[in-house]
């Protein structure tokens, strides 16, 4: 099992480069999925997460071509319609392959995603299977998979019952190959769908309303291929930013989008976090006094579940009392018994909401990542504490961020990755 080990507070400072977005390209990967012709998508992120969406379409019988940070994909002839459960069990986003492949090939089969430890449950994925059934397909359970079936998909019109981002996602791209008109009300209104469907209408799709609540796609019999770039990730902006807010540190982040995590950009300017911006970067700048802010996380525009962990770590520095109300999953905030072994002053008032008091000192300590942002969050609460720490199952951490050893290490950390 690899860990990392942290030795805290050594000044931190420089550039650090943002990544593309983890969560925009694992779904123009399966999006390739719905055109015969190749695709090449430039500025994919190096990631563990990344690397198993490309093995799924491998295993699906497509052509993968990956060279640094550019990929060619080609899907012409797929040689099965399962998604392997060996795959789908580490890849929550595992479930974005199941609409193209349904509208490209008729049918589909695929287990329970796994993969991701937080919300309800085993993460439900009912909005998914109501919204392919609207679509007409048909749908059994056997042996631990979904089966879907369907000639031909026909539009409809679903209201998400939970505004759920990859739902969104799943089900536009599906009703792009829909025969009619399909309308989505209670969309998630994420920048990534919005990019999502820029993409896909680049190739002929007839997609409108993405970023709005409301999505409609006129369905086409087919659509090319072409080239992509994704964009910055906008949780690796903003967790950096949180990073040299919480280190003190003055840090250039480039190659981002700052009108992307406008929200926390806000709420620094309420805290006494100084910063400057441009439209491509962000230069964090050290900070005196930070206020304690409460937040509640929010679908976007509202402030990210995914910056939670790192904002809470930012609390523990603030000055005074703030509420942090995970409003988006359960379970979210279990992590922060870690950072109440290492020195918070954090009551948990109930599994959505904690109080935490600040600033207090924070101690090195044992640590394991549950999950992808508390893991980064924990190596947040590591650099800026006293002392040695060690965090066990960095796949967790490793699923979402590139090299983030070498990274942390170019602007001054003390880490090191150990088998
Ligand atoms: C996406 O997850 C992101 N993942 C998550 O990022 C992110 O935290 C989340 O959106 C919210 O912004 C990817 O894009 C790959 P949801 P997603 O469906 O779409 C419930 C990260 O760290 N729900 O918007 O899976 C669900 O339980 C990851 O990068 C249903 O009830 O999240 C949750 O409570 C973590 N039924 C709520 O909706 C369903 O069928 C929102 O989840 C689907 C979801």
């Amino acid at each position: 099992m690899s860990k990392f080990i942290i030795n805290g507070r050594q000044p931190l400072g420089g550039q650090i480069k943002v990544g593309g977005a983890k969560n925009l390209a694992l779904k123009i990967i399966p999006a390739s999925l719905l055109s015969d012709q190749p695709i090449i998508i430039d500025n994919l992120p190096d990631i563990e997460d990344i690397k198993r969406s490309l093995e799924i379409i491998k295993s699906l019988g497509g052509l993968v071509d990956r060279q640094t940070d550019q990929c060619r994909i080609q899907t012409k002839n797929l040689a099965t319609t399962i998604i392997p459960a060996e795959l789908a069990n580490k890849l929550r986003a595992s479930i974005m392959f199941v609409g193209p492949i349904l509208a490209r090939m008729g049918q589909v089969s695929f287990p329970h995603p796994g993969g991701c430890v937080i919300g309800a449950g085993t993460r439900p994925i009912d909005l998914f299977l109501e919204g392919f059934r609207s679509f007409g397909a048909q749908i059994e359970f056997a042996d631990g998979y979904y089966h879907l079936a369907a000639k031909q998909l026909s539009g409809a019109n679903y209201f998400f019952t939970t505004i759920s981002v990859t739902g969104t996602e799943a089900l536009m791209m599906t009703a792009v190959l829909a025969a009619g008109q399909t309308v989505l009300e209670n969309c998630a209104m994420e920048p990534e769908i919005v990019a999502l469907a820029d993409y896909l209408n680049s190739q002929g799709a007839d997609i409108s309303g993405a970023g709005t609540s409301t999505i409609i796609v006129n369905g086409v019999q087919s659509i090319g291929g072409g080239a992509f770039t994704v964009m910055p990730d906008r949780i690796e902006t903003g967790t950096f930013a949180l990073l040299a807010a919480a280190s003190r540190c003055e840090l250039l982040i480039t190659d981002c989008f700052p009108d992307h995590i406008s929200v926390l950009l806000n709420i620094f300017r309420k805290q006494g976090v100084n910063f400057e911006r441009g439209d491509n970067w962000l230069k964090m700048l050290p900070s005196k006094n930070i206020t304690a802010y409460s937040i509640k996380t929010h679908e976007y525009p509202g402030f990210p579940t995914d910056l939670q962990s790192p904002y809470t770590v930012l609390m523990t520095q603030a000055q005074g009392s703030s509420i942090v109300h995970e409003t988006i999953y359960d379970r979210r905030l279990l992590f922060t018994d870690m950072l109440t072994q290492m020195g918070a002053n954090i009551i948990m008032c109930d599994p959505h909401r904690v109080v935490i008091n600040g600033p207090t000192p924070l101690h090195g300590r044992k640590l394991t990542s549950p999950d992808l942002r508390a893991g980064m969050a924990m190596v947040m609460a590591a650099l800026i504490a006293e002392g040695k720490t060690e965090i066990d199952n960095i796949y967790q951490i490793e699923r979402g961020y590139q090299q983030i050893a070498e990274r942390l290490r170019a602007i001054g950390a003390d880490i090191e990755r150990v088998e």
